[in-house]
């Protein structure tokens, strides 16, 4: 039969030791808020609804929780008062169906594994009336400890309560604990805050389950996946294993990195097999990239399509609305924003190519520049198939250089160019026989002269 489930998300905190105008959960990791990352791992999981438990900014972070795709309801809790407390704010969402398991999960440790929820949800499916997720602490300074017989789990002790015995435990509670969506409320209203913070501590349901005959079991999840997030340095943290994670991934699906660590990715970068990333690159939301196409080092992506065998780079900064096409090439210290780079076109050098449409086959020579802003409102720029645009040329948008023409360098182009034409705006070359040494002359007797007088 089909079990039904809801989680629950602690997103109260008031996140001071972040030191940030920004509510902790919305801090991005790979580009997506933390609890965006909490809520795609309970959808992967197979949660069928959510209750989001939040502080200040709740409307921003129930809307970044909803991107999971499964509905969520936000529950407002005015004052901390422990992680029971929070829980219960969520009574009505809890009693609103008859969930087979109530989750409980964390809005700040967005690597948690989906295989470990289902893990959790499999473990009450199998008979035990709790499930908690611990893990072997390197240092279990702060943490519950989890004090086990076999896997049965009797009790956690929070930090400030345990013994030195208890204390010397490392394994902790990762604070993700399932239970029977019929008992929860109860089982929640029997939490007392008789203890060394006076807060209503979630963890003391595990023995408060076993005084009511319940059986509770402890799962084991790797410590990094239950990394929460706590001050800027412990994001940087979370962000560099996030990073390191999917990279791992994308390697093993295909992709060639020649220096992986250097290389930065967001949640929704997707690339294709035979893809090769050199040093540095960075990318930002939106970017694809199909097979066979090479980023050179030092290149700055986001909102991109990259075609199949394109070659970006070294030091190209691809804006949102770039898309190239097949064999396309956009090289050293060039920008291309909201244009289409055509099939085998070259962008090879020292160019800006913005609001433009660049035609298959175009070569666009070193230091081009679409003049697209008059200071005021954006104009388009089309470069028909085939063209040959000279060296230093201006293109000043609107305006349209038709297949095949040929602009001659240094040229201002500020009226449409007919295919085939070649257009030339610039005074013509005159030589003068001599002058240059006449010139030279000319300033070495000046230099003399203020040498002698000096
Ligand atoms: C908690 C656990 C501890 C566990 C540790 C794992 C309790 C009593 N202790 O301790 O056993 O080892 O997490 O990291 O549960 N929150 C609210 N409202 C509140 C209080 C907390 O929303 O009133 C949220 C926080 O924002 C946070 C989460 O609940 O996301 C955990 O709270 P926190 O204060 O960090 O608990 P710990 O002391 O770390
Ligand atoms: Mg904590």
């Amino acid at each position: 039969m089909q079990r039904k489930s809801l989680a629950v998300v602690l997103a109260a905190g008031d996140a001071t030791r972040m030191k940030s105008s920004l509510t902790k959960v919305l801090h991005p990791v790979g580009h997506r808020p933390i609890i965006a990352h909490v809520t795609a791992a309970a959808a992967a999981a197979g949660v069928d609804r959510i209750a989001l438990v939040v502080g200040r900014d709740g409307d921003r972070v129930r809307d970044s929780a909803a991107a999971s795709g499964i509905p969520v309801v936000a529950v407002e809790q005015t004052e901390r008062k422990g992680t029971g407390h929070a829980v219960l704010m969520a009574r009505q969402a809890i009693e609103a169906e008859r969930f087979d398991d109530v989750i409980v999960l964390y809005g700040d440790t967005p690597l948690i594994n989906p295989d470990s929820l289902h893990a959790a949800m499999a473990a009450r499916a199998a008979g035990a009336d709790m499930v908690v997720l611990g893990f072997e602490a390197e240092d279990p300074t702060g943490y519950g400890r989890m004090i086990t017989d076999g896997d049965e789990l009797l009790a956690i002790v929070e930090d400030r309560e345990a013994s030195d015995a208890e204390r010397a435990l490392k394994f902790c509670n990762g604070g993700i604990i399932t239970m029977d969506g019929q008992s929860a409320v109860s089982l929640l209203e029997a939490i007392g805050n008789d203890n060394a913070k006076g807060e209503y501590y979630l963890t003391d349901i595990v023995a408060i389950c076993r005084q009511r005959g319940g059986r509770v079991v402890a799962l084991k999840a790797p410590e990094a996946d239950l990394m929460g997030c706590n001050t800027r340095v412990e994001l940087a943290e979370i962000e560099a294993e996030w990073q390191r994670r999917r990279r791992h991934e994308i390697m093993l699906s295909g992709v060639t990195m020649l220096d992986p660590s250097s290389v930065y990715l967001a949640h929704d970068t997707k690339i294709a097999p035979d893809v090769i990333i050199e040093p540095h690159v960075w990318f930002g939301p939106g970017v694809t990239v199909a097979s066979g196409a090479r980023i050179h080092a030092f290149s700055h992506i986001e909102g991109t399509e990259i075609g199949n065998n394109a070659s970006i780079g070294p030091f190209a900064r691809l804006r949102p609305g770039a898309r190239l096409a097949e064999g396309a090439k956009v090289g050293n210290f060039c920008e291309v924003k909201k244009a289409d780079i055509g099939a085998g076109a070259k962008v090879n050098h020292l160019t800006y190519i913005g609001d433009a449409t660049i035609g298959a086959g175009a070569n666009i020579g070193a230091g081009t520049i679409t003049c697209n802003y008059d200071g005021v409102n954006k104009h388009r720029t089309i470069v028909g198939a085939g063209a040959f645009i000279g060296s230093n040329t201006s293109l000043v948008a609107p305006v349209e250089i038709g297949e095949g023409a040929y602009i001659g360098s240094g040229t201002v182009v500020t009226k449409n160019v007919e295919a085939d034409a070649l257009a030339l705006a610039r005074t013509p070359q005159r030589n003068l026989p001599d002058k240059a040494a006449t010139l030279r002359a000319r300033a070495e007797a000046v230099k003399q002269q203020r040498k002698s007088s000096s």
